[in-house]
């Protein structure tokens, strides 16, 4: 679904109508609840969630829109806007579908299913403004607004962190993501105008105000998709655990990289491959950006925010390995710019968006100049985004 109003309050209101006139339209009737459930940035922690480590996302002005109603029957009944497609199926016997796309859905019913929750037939029509392989966590926020929904709608009782761990249970044993848990995370308990800060070990958190007077965070999307499943990414989360393994030689007590000092890691070097050695130097040193991210927020230090930025870019270029030729591009561009205290690679990797803390004011000149960058280089269109940080998911009736 796309919006040409700007304005973020007319963008929600716009999409929240069209969802529901589209479900209107697929099932003739009103739909009982609307789920918004917004995509995620991550000012600062890359791949340390599933390494045990600290994060700090919000929830963003991209959404998924859920128009749910529950049926008589035992029926399934989904119709994405965006693809203009359906799925049928039955909520009792759920099974992995070819099509793809209704695995984000089916996969939480599914988890549900193995904690003994029943639920009744119900109709979904989704749709929304994330764009899909951007780094956002479009899938991320369907699992989570598809559980928040059906908790509405069948008093599941369900907390907001039971509903995080089952979006996450969903996406990596149904549909095969080995992903962590931060971006169901964020799209559940983002708040507006805060960052929140997770600890992945123990699943505490802290929402931090986004505080940047004259500054705004403005997202490039490369347009490169990134394929995360079946792809570098569980070769990476392989690595660190291998380099877990080999450290646990030195100190049995170490359970994740959360737990390996960086001078320890640095002494012991030579127990890893080069490779692994790199893979884990980043995510023991990104763990450590985010406390000092948290801290230096906390002095209102942006130029310090922006620079740890840029470091953790470096990290995920030359030593995880996750960036593509386009997304370092967009990144050193936007460096090159005095208005841009920093620039990096956000999410997964392997392309997606660029996420770049800029002077509000010279915003629309650094939109201008990395659209026209972009179309010098790879003669392709930049999707420019101002992000507002908004609350996790929403139900309305
Ligand atoms: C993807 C995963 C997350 C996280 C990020 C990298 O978005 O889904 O769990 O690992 O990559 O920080």
């Amino acid at each position: 679904m796309r919006s040409k109003k700007s304005d973020s309050t007319d963008n929600i209101t716009m999409l929240k109508q069209s969802i529901s006139n589209y479900y209107r339209e697929q099932f003739g009737s009103v739909p009982e609840i609307i789920v918004r459930a917004p995509g995620r940035i991550n000012l600062i922690g890359e791949h340390t969630d599933y390494n045990g480590g600290l994060v700090l996302p919000a929830a963003i002005d991209k959404a998924n829109w859920l128009a749910m109603g529950r049926r008589d029957d035992n029926l399934l009944k989904i119709s994405s806007f965006d693809l203009k497609d359906e799925f049928n199926g039955n909520v009792i016997a759920v099974s992995k579908s070819d099509k793809g796309w209704p695995n984000y859905l089916l996969g939480v019913i599914s988890e549900l299913q193995k904690d003994g929750v029943e639920i009744e037939g119900v109709n979904v029509a989704f749709g929304g403004d994330i764009p899909i392989g951007a780094g956002l966590s479009s899938s991320a926020a369907l699992e989570s607004g598809m559980l928040s929904g059906l908790n509405r709608l069948f008093d599941l009782e369900l907390k907001k962190m039971d509903i995080v761990k089952l979006a996450q249970k969903g996406e990596n044993r149904f549909v095969g993501m080995n992903c962590g848990i931060m971006d169901m995370f964020a799209s559940v308990m983002g708040r507006a105008d805060s960052v929140v800060k997770l600890d992945c070990r123990s699943l505490e958190y802290e929402h931090f105000p986004f505080h940047a007077p004259g500054y705004t965070l403005v997202l490039c999307d490369s347009g490169v998709k990134h394929a995360l499943v079946d792809s570098e990414y569980n070769t990476r989360r392989r690595e660190c655990e291998e380099g877990v393994r080999l450290l646990q030689a030195v100190s049995p007590s170490i359970q994740s990289l959360r737990d390996v000092p960086l001078e320890l890691l640095l002494a012991e070097k030579e127990r890893l491959s080069e490779v692994v050695f790199r893979r884990c130097k980043f995510v023991v040193e990104e763990i450590g950006r985010v406390e000092a991210v948290c801290n230096k927020l906390k002095m209102n230090d942006l130029l310090a925010v922006g620079q740890l930025m840029n470091q953790t870019n470096d990290g995920l270029r030359h030593e995880y390995e996750v960036t593509c030729p386009e997304t370092d591009f967009l990144v050193e561009e936007a460096q090159k710019q005095a208005f841009v205290l920093g620039a990096r690679q956000v999410g997964g990797g392997f392309g997606g968006c660029t996420l770049n803390l800029v002077a509000a004011k010279e915003a629309p000149v650094f939109i201008e100049k990395m659209k026209a960058a972009y179309q010098r280089k790879y003669a392709k269109e930049l999707p420019c985004h101002e992000v507002k940080l908004m609350d996790g998911v929403t139900i309305t009736a």
